[in-house]
């Protein structure tokens, strides 16, 4: 049995056996958020994933799959059916003739993507511009693939109603010769920003400026509130060789568990993305990516629907939030709310949140999650709404115990 110290006169220079890469992030919160909700038995408000059936025609398509016998490895960048499927997506969504065969990648979920492409354009010294509170995976994949993270901040809304907002001159600032890659995730997670058309062509106009590349996390597109429109930034002018489009199955079929994604680039970015993907995890699920061109075959009706129940579960969430003493910032998209928790006497979030789960028995994810300094999310929680009425119903009751418990702090 090794020590994990290294005893041997021929490498005395290895202090253990560990890489210096894993020293600069931690374990996920989100995931661990989950671990602590199943301990205390606390309703998981927590990690995004729905606890609701996924559409029976798609949980059909990958039986038959199976019973089919595609049980073994499918192409490695991903099953004839489901690209062109995706292929034929793109077009109807976002307007883009794309190339199944020379110009999608079909992963092990987008995060899978994110990573592949992360490691497929990123030299030690790249730096790639990642607006913050960002979905935790960013900060990890960059680091991974050698590149710097550099953080441009999204600002809370004033009004209830209002959105994030960026500083334009300080996304200018970011943009340097050292820029590869800027991280792009619309509708947002955590904040529920949609980005509009201008604030879109303004990056757009940086990337080109700058010869950048933009890497567009759009797996919550279908998930929209209020009138907001997804944009695809490989849409604009002038973008189309210069994006990789990431999504998958995971939100819009409520399929988390499926691990289905893809990434959508120029075919020589996406013969990068290939090689990288075909070493990292060779394929992804064969059966469950018959399942997938049968769930981008769904009318147009089911993501109408899919936002509509969506907008419902918010509209159901944050009134009992805000009766207990959070400020929420009204998502447009994505299926979160971001709240702030200056009301509650509490240090820090961290404090708050753990006292949430084991005392009210609501599992959230402390906003330090979202930020690079701790201190940015310090008064900040998430929750998430992807969950059945009686699950948002039981979080409703248990929310009312939180003004009796939780001291709230006198104005002034
Ligand atoms: C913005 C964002 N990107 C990617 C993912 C993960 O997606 P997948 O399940 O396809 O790996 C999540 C999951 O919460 C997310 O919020």
């Amino acid at each position: 049995m090794s020590d994990g110290v290294d005893h041997s006169p021929h490498t005395a220079h290895r202090k253990h056996f560990l890489s210096d890469r894993v020293e600069h992030f931690t374990e996920s919160v989100i995931r661990d958020m989950t671990r602590q909700a199943m301990l205390h038995g606390a309703v998981n408000l927590a990690q995004g994933f729905p606890d609701f059936p996924a559409p029976a025609e798609i949980k059909q398509a990958a039986q038959q799959a199976v019973a089919a016998d595609l049980n073994q490895y499918a192409i490695t960048w991903g099953a004839k059916n489901l690209r062109n499927a995706i292929a034929r997506q793109m077009g109807v969504w976002q307007g883009i003739e794309v190339d199944p065969e020379k110009e999608i990648t079909v992963c092990c979920g987008s995060t899978e993507a994110m990573i592949s492409t992360l490691l497929a354009v990123c030299n030690p010294g790249d730096e790639v511009v990642i607006f913050e509170p960002f979905y935790e995976n960013y900060g990890p994949d960059s680091v991974l693939s050698g590149a710097k993270p550099k953080f441009v901040k999204l600002r809370p809304p004033q009004t209830e109603n209002g959105t994030w907002t960026f500083d334009e001159n300080e996304l200018r600032r970011a943009f340097d010769k050292h820029t590869k890659a800027i991280i792009l995730n619309t509708p947002n997670n955590p904040t529920g920003k949609v980005f509009t058309r201008e604030e879109l062509e303004l990056i757009r106009d940086l990337c080109l400026e700058f010869d950048v590349l933009a890497i567009t996390d759009e797996i919550y597109e279908h998930i929209l509130y209020d009138g907001a429109k997804h944009i695809a930034m490989v849409s604009l002018d002038g973008m189309r060789e210069r994006t990789v489009t990431i999504n998958g199955m995971s939100k819009t079929y409520s399929v988390t568990g499926w691990r289905v994604g893809w990434a959508v680039a120029a075919e020589k970015i996406t013969n990068a993305i290939r090689k990288v993907h075909d070493f990292l995890t060779v394929g992804a699920p064969a059966p469950l990516q018959e399942a997938g061109a049968a769930a981008l075959n769904l009318p147009a009706e089911y993501y109408a629907q899919l936002a509509g129940r969506y907008r419902e579960r918010r509209d159901h969430l944050m009134p009992a939030l805000t009766a207990a003493g959070f400020r929420c910032f009204r998502p447009q998209g994505a299926y979160y709310v971001m709240t702030d928790i200056s009301a509650f006497a509490f240090d820090d979030e961290v404090a708050f949140a753990r006292h949430l789960v084991a005392e009210i028995g609501i599992a959230c994810v402390p906003g330090s999650s979202f930020y690079r300094h701790a201190r940015d999310g310090a008064r900040q929680v998430r929750f998430a709404f992807c969950k059945t009425p009686k699950t948002l119903d039981e979080a409703a009751r248990r929310l009312e115990k939180l003004r009796g418990r939780v001291r709230l702090r006198t104005p002034g």
